[in-house]
């Protein structure tokens, strides 16, 4: 044996592998020092996939030109002095690793300006001595990182394709963008952007810029404190998976973790009620006093270390169940089923809406809070508006509605109902005119109108007694894939066993009709295709004609003269959903001809 102590550069270079062993690594550290320094946007651009280039621009406090040319060495860091402030360390970084880390296997340039001053240029070749210039740059820092692993061909072999890498930086970006809503994040790839995230107000509006409003409307709030944790946040319902845990961010004292033991605490949560191997999205923030936690047992500082694991993961396990769990409403509970605001999740409509957070008396809470309707809503105008990509998925713009179109129908207040036909018809008197209308038709019709009406949200209702909806084995995969879609129309409903669904909420239209037929039917609305509609047309047709009373609904006076109110003051009375007739006229000189009174 013949031991030597190893080159300053190769021992560098070995012990980089331990800080960054792909792209996404180099991302982390480099996004990571951008927070430290007070950044609000962080901008990441890579060459295919972060093989060939990464870059890193961030607007945070930038360096003066001694700290610029200290920052690559190794063990030179600004944010700790001694071994003990790791204890209590506020900073996402404290090692001294990262930037000596990365400079030792790339090309690397570093340009950086405290916004007054000559700005700072470092560039350092493959671990390197340091060349230090003046250079310009506004306030912030760029970090140049190209060709990774050049020099260590051994590294080099381990890298992915540039899909696969650019795949990893995308998912490290996400997890730090959930844990920063504050913060605007960009990764772009050749002008492509491939996340595109604006200032988000609040976590909700970060979950629903990043999955979209509909998931983010499936996702329950947390709060939730035992002993000493404090979990906060929002986890998805089991309704609504991934095949992966791309999606679950979990945060300790503001720090991206990720620890298995964590994610064992969110499995426990969701044990009884999702598939294994699937996973449903959620966004923990986990605070905890310092001295508690352990930051410094691996150099990716990603493992956290508590000094009671079983309660880190039971306090983790019970905040989730607390707020994705279905529980009867309290007993002294008003007798009348919880019923909440609820909007449509409509993309398209851009029409200010009045405020109308949900609000309701304490008893009638329902048992889950939905996300607060007015923050979802600037979230999706948010979304729409700033980010791209996003916005891209939009549904087609649809025209607003014409002004109503009224035909001949009677004026409401010349009318008097006269009473029911067969069941089926109502029959009205105009001066002049006897009017016989459809009832279902009519109804349907006034129903679809509100649907559709962004300005009167209708209300969700939790049903007292929930629905189990038999179906197929391929409606089943179906229901699976769309469960948190049709949340966005209210049916709250979640998988029951391999070939059934429960719901447990539905539109308050439906809430005392046919819910079995109403899900089927918009499980296929989703699903299927109907050329000249959209989706959400189709959709919203099914909940409008499962609402309506049918033919056959023996219907009080007050109920009739309800229903004709509520059908000619809506928008287009003289048009079926379907094109069919609504109604007809007999005019006094017809039932005279008829008669013989010429
Ligand atoms: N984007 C940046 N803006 C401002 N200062 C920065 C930036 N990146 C790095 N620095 C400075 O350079 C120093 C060294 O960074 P480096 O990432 O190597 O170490 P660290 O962040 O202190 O600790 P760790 O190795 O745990 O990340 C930091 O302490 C910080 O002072
Ligand atoms: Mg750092």
């Amino acid at each position: 044996m013949n031991i030597q102590v190893l080159d300053p550069l190769v021992a560098q270079q070995v012990a980089a592998g331990e800080v960054v062993d792909r792209p996404a690594s180099v991302v982390k550290e480099l996004v990571e020092n951008s927070l430290d320094a007070g950044a609000t946007r962080v901008e990441v651009e890579v060459g295919d996939g972060g093989t060939s280039r990464i870059l890193v621009r961030d607007d945070g406090s930038g360096m003066p030109p001694e700290d610029a040319r200290l920052s690559v060495l190794r063990h030179a860091t600004s944010k700790i002095r001694t071994a003990g402030d790791i204890e209590s360390v506020a900073t996402l970084g404290f090692r001294g690793e990262a930037l000596p880390s990365v400079a030792s296997v790339s090309a690397f340039t570093l340009t950086t300006s405290i916004g007054e001053g000559p700005g700072t240029k470092v560039v350092v070749d493959g671990g390197g001595p340091a060349e230090v210039s003046a250079a310009a740059h506004p306030k912030g820092t760029t970090v140049l990182v190209d060709r990774i692993f050049y020099n260590v061909p051994a590294r080099r072999a381990f890298l992915k394709g540039p899909r696969a890498e650019r795949a990893a930086i995308t998912e490290t970006l996400t997890h730090l963008a959930t844990a920063h809503p504050e913060v605007a994040f960009r990764l772009s790839e050749n002008g492509r952007d491939y996340l595109s995230l604006p200032v988000a107000g609040d976590l909700l509006e970060r979950l629903a810029q990043v999955h979209g409003v509909a998931k983010a409307r499936a996702m329950r709030r947390i709060e939730y404190k035992s002993g000493a944790f404090e979990v906060s946040g929002y986890a998805a319902l089991p309704s609504l998976t991934e095949g992966s845990r791309a999606h679950q961010t979990v945060s300790v004292n503001g720090r991206f973790v990720r620890a298995d033991n964590l994610n064992r605490g969110l499995d426990d949560a969701y044990r009884q009620t999702v598939p294994g191997g699937r996973y449903p999205p959620a966004a923990l923030r986990i605070a905890v006093d310092p001295r508690r936690v352990d930051v410094n047992v691996h150099p990716t500082k990603q493992v956290v270390r508590f000094s009671e694991e079983r309660a880190a993961r039971g306090a983790v396990a019970s905040a989730v169940r607390e707020a994705i769990e279905w529980r009867p409403p309290a007993p002294s509970a008003a007798p009348r089923p919880a019923e909440r605001t609820f909007t449509q999740d409509r993309l398209t409509r851009s029409s200010p809406r009045p405020g109308y957070a949900p609000s309701f008396a304490a008893e009638d809470q329902p048992a889950y809070p939905a996300p607060a309707a007015q923050s979802l809503r600037e979230a999706r105008e948010r979304v729409a508006e700033a980010s791209r990509p996003l916005a891209e998925r939009r549904e087609p713009y649809r025209e607003p509605y014409e002004p109503p179109e009224r035909g001949d129908l009677p004026p409401l207040e010349d009318l008097r109902v006269i009473g029911q036909l067969a069941a089926g018809y109502i029959l009205v008197e105009e001066p002049e005119s006897l009017w016989v209308v459809d009832q279902h038709v009519a109804h349907e019709r006034a129903i679809l109108d509100r649907l559709n009406d962004a300005e009167s949200p209708a209300g969700v209702q939790s049903l007292l007694i929930p629905e189990v909806v038999e179906l197929s084995a391929s409606e089943a995969m179906k229901a699976a894939e769309n469960l948190e879609e049709l949340s966005v129309y209210g049916f709250e409903a979640e998988p029951f066993g391999p070939r059934s669904v429960r719901v447990t909420a539905v539109i308050s239209t439906l809430a005392d009709r046919d819910v079995v037929g109403a899900f089927k039917d918009a499980l296929a609305a989703v699903t299927g295709t109907d050329p000249g509609h959209s989706r959400e047309d189709r959709i919203l047709a099914t909940i409008a004609c499962h609402s309506a009373v049918k033919m056959g609904d023996r219907l009080s006076h007050p109920e009739m003269e309800a229903l004709v109110k509520d059908w000619l003051t809506s928008r287009l009375p003289a048009t079926c959903p379907h094109g069919r007739s609504i109604c007809f006229r007999l005019g006094i000189n017809e039932i005279g001809r008829k008669l013989d009174r010429h």
